[in-house]
């Protein structure tokens, strides 16, 4: 059975620097794994509002008539979760946000489900910037708090859209960093 990889592109940016990153793992992963693939910035994602209708008799399901429960099941399938995000105020993308609040919904489920998680951080500023550490922190949490696997998080120094394009030492350590962690 082949491996389920969801890639999260949680750039608004069409053309932007986490889309060129994901793009290479599309084809660097494309042959030995089956994709999926979604860009935050088309879904419909409302806030969490904590009303907590989706812990009741173990429904699991958001009850905002949104994309919240395409996207959980999405997660759901997947074994591997590729996240991409540009940094936003020392933060990942609110895109990004609304979507992994959305997690509170299928915690239960999550956390009995074996999965692993690489996270992809591009920021304008150098990689000795704290917002790196902050968002590494972030997700090394919510990682150990659901049980799953933190591969690798990738960080990257661009800020205009596609400049890591011309970053040929960036696209090989991203190669590598892609090789270690998948066949
Ligand atoms: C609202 C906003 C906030 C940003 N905040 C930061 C920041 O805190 N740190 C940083 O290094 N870059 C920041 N940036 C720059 C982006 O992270 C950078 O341009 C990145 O390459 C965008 O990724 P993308 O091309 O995939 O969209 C910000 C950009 C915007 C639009």
């Amino acid at each position: 059975m082949t491996i389920k990889v969801l890639l999260i592109n949680g750039s608004p940016r069409k053309e932007g620097n986490n889309s060129f990153l994901l793009s290479i793992a599309k084809e660097k992963l494309s042959n030995n794994y089956e994709l999926d693939e979604v860009i935050l910035q088309k879904m419909q994602q409302s806030a969490c509002t904590h009303c907590d209708a989706c812990h009741v008799d173990n429904r699991n399901n958001c009850v905002h008539t949104d994309d919240t429960n395409l996207l959980m099941n999405k997660v759901t399938n997947a074994e591997i979760l590729i996240i991409a995000t540009p940094v936003y105020w020392w933060a990942v993308s609110a895109q990004l946000k609304l979507f992994i609040d959305k997690f509170y919904s299928k915690v239960d489920l999550f956390q009995k489900t074996e999965k692993k998680l690489a996270l992809i951080t591009v920021g304008g500023a150098e990689l000795d910037d704290p917002q790196y550490r902050i968002i590494d922190q972030q997700f090394e949490c919510i990682c150990k708090y659901l049980n799953w696997e933190y591969l690798f998080n990738f960080n990257a120094t661009a800020y205009e859209a596609q400049e890591i394009a011309q970053k040929d030492n960036v696209i090989n350590s991203f190669i590598a960093c892609l090789d270690e962690s998948f066949i």
